[in-house]
């Protein structure tokens, strides 16, 4: 490589025209997946405290705003159900008419192309809220696997084009995968979170979609924030067992994870940007902190630039509008 002064990296940081032709990473709406809470009802719009601009929505509210997002140019939408009763057994999550089969369903209906990927977890659905069955206290991971797959196999019923499994649950995606041949949807993909860490970072979340455990913690099933190379074990299992895309969770945090995981599968890669990156950004923009639209451009960026391929975010209408405005 030359050394200064026959090269100064400076010449090509002149213009932002310089800049834009020798730039790496590309970021569009293309890349992004807009995450909805669904509520039960008719008209409901429920903001969310800890997630500023983020609302819990009835699915007529889902079908037109999920509308907008699609002419921004955001492909697809990641459904998350809030049922109206919970039970030991999330009976909730697997009911032929539960809210996320509604709002799926009427997604399919009213936008054909719309990408719809559900969540597939049981801790929104159980009286507990575990991401499992509870045996003495215990999230018992087999009793768990049918459930998992009934829940799959429902959304796919419904039209879901992707199933993303949640739960962290050892050998779900081979079920899933399993199950959804038995149910004649051998096109329906499987988004599995892969990687997905015990983190602190999901509290504002857990106010989002009222899943917050009533006892214990989720350190029994979730993975443990200081461990790398068990990411690329779990991910490589969840491949293995029939996923199509794997997931990293959180992103910003685990930028590194989500680059092993990129370079050591060439498997699509998706990266959650999570509740609390989005609270820790909109609270600081919020008291003139930090420029708020600035710093999420430059998180979205950099979770692509680590080897992620979709995101998944809250800010992926933010972002759409911001790039609109600055062609
Ligand atoms: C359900 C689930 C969680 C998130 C996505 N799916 C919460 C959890 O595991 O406690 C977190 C998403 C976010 O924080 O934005 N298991």
């Amino acid at each position: 490589m030359a050394s200064f002064p026959d090269y100064r990296p400076r010449r090509l940081r002149r213009s932002e025209a310089l800049r834009g032709l020798i730039r790496e990473t590309s970021l569009g709406p293309e890349h992004l997946v807009l995450p909805f809470f669904v509520v039960p009802g008719d008209d409901v719009r429920q903001p969310v405290d800890a997630m500023p601009g983020v609302e819990r929505l009835s699915v007529d509210h889902v079908v037109t705003e999920a509308a907008k997002a699609q002419e921004l140019g955001i492909p697809a939408v990641l459904l998350f159900g809030i049922p109206p009763s919970k039970d030991e057994m999330a009976s909730g999550a697997y009911a032929d008419d539960g809210i996320v089969q509604q709002a799926v369903r009427r997604l399919k209906a009213a936008h054909p192309n719309l990408v719809v990927i559900t969540d597939v977890c049981l801790c929104q659905y159980t009286s507990h809220g575990h991401c499992g069955v509870l045996v003495d206290d215990h999230v018992d991971n087999d009793a768990t696997l049918d459930l998992l797959a009934r829940t799959s196999v429902s959304h796919a019923n419904a039209g879901a084009d992707i199933v993303a499994p949640s739960d962290m649950m050892d050998g779900r995606v081979g079920v899933i995968r399993d199950a959804l041949e038995d149910a004649d949807h051998p096109d329906v993909a499987i988004m599995s979170y892969a990687a997905k860490y015990a983190s602190a970072f999901y509290g504002p979340f857990r106010e989002a979609a009222d899943s917050a455990p009533g006892k214990g913690d989720r350190r029994g099933y979730q993975m443990d924030p200081a461990n790398a190379d068990e990411a690329l074990r779990e991910v490589f299992l969840d491949l293995d067992e029939g996923a199509d895309i794997v997931m990293v969770k959180p992103a910003l945090p685990y930028l590194d994870i989500i680059r092993r995981v990129k370079t050591e599968t060439g498997y699509p890669v998706a990266a959650y940007q999570v509740s609390g990156e989005y609270a820790m950004v909109q609270a600081a923009g919020e008291r003139g902190w930090l420029d708020a639209e600035a710093t999420l451009l430059e998180s979205l960026l950099s979770i692509r630039r680590a080897g992620a391929d979709l995101i998944i975010t809250y800010w992926a209408r933010e972002f759409a509008r911001i790039s609109q405005k600055r062609l």
